[in-house]
């Protein structure tokens, strides 16, 4: 399974910073806002990702990442040169997929909670997985059309009398056809190639499954500011109350055995003295933590 990122857009709502670079670069409470996909990446246990962006901000993410091995990771990046659309990162990813199935996330999508899930939707996977998730405003999203028995009939892009209250969160599960289908798509009306008609491709053939995320997990939004401030109050509330941090990559490497303890005492000490690397020492010393996490 491989992992895209899709960290580029134009992010108009946050107009002016992002006439400079992407938004996905933007502080999220302590850690740049594309921290917390990629942490949901390594979480569902995906070494080998793409991250795809515009040309004035891919320099910054090949400055974050490299080439992943310090995390253990294989990290490649791709350039999409306008906003052609969400499905777009098929076309621009062929090869980068190749013949392998995919997970693409949104550089802009906040997850937070037991993610378990992902990494079982991944293995269970067969033609598409997509999640909903229950919100207040669907109108703004790909929204699921259930029929009596529950069952998933439609997903509408941005309906004007939403069916239900679930949205398609910026989480995509897809199998080795993913590319092919991307490629037979007309763009809209706005002129993208809509992740909802590839979502519809895949219903029409009986191959998409929609989980429910729980109401145990936070999808927050990151596309305005207000919705920025209250992602980093969120991030910042529960990090001080743990004393732990959310979606801290080089911790994730660790954990995850992506990294032995030698090579994730290197990072630490590559890097500035800063809160972060304190804290990344003190993860490197309670080992209990560790531990506990391996259960
Ligand atoms: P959106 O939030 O739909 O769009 P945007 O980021 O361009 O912002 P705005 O609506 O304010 O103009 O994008 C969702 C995510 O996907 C976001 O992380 C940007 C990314 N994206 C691309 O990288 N390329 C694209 O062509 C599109 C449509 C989105």
């Amino acid at each position: 399974m491989k992992g895209i990122i899709l960290a580029g857009g134009s992010g108009s709502r946050l107009y002016p910073v992002s006439q400079a670079y992407s938004k996905q670069l933007i502080m999220i409470y302590d850690k740049p806002m594309i921290y917390y996909p990629f942490s949901v990446l390594m979480l569902a246990g995906i070494k080998e990702a793409l991250i795809i962006s515009n040309e004035e901000t891919l320099p910054y993410y090949r400055k974050l990442f490299g080439d992943g091995s310090q995390l253990g990771m294989s990290i490649s990046y791709a350039l999409q040169e306008e906003p052609r659309g969400i499905a777009d990162a098929f076309l621009v990813g062929e090869n980068f997929i190749g013949k392998d199935s995919v997970t693409l996330i949104l550089g802009d999508n906040i997850f937070y909670g037991k993610l378990d899930f992902i990494r079982k939707a991944i293995q269970g996977n067969e033609g598409g997985t997509v999640f909903g998730y229950y919100v207040n405003d669907p109108e703004r999203y790909g929204v699921v059309e259930f029929n009596a028995s529950g069952k998933v009939i439609s997903i509408e892009e941005k309906p004007k009398r939403p069916k239900s209250n679930y949205a398609v969160v910026g989480l995509y599960i897809y199998d080795r056809t993913v590319s092919e289908k991307a490629r037979s798509l007309q763009p809209s009306a706005r002129g993208e190639l809509e992740i909802t008609d590839l979502n519809n491709l895949y219903l029409k053939e009986k191959r998409l499954k929609v989980e429910l995320f729980g109401r145990g997990i936070a999808w927050l939004d990151t596309g305005t500011p207000r919705s920025l401030l209250e992602a980093a109050t969120f991030i910042g509330a529960v990090e001080n109350r743990q004393g732990l941090k959310i979606a801290c990559i080089e911790e994730i490497a660790y954990m995850m055995n992506f990294i032995d303890r030698k090579m994730f005492k290197e990072i630490i000490d590559s890097m500035p003295l800063s809160s972060y690397r304190e804290y990344l020492n003190k993860i490197y010393r309670d080992k209990q933590l560790y531990n506990r996490y391996q259960d």
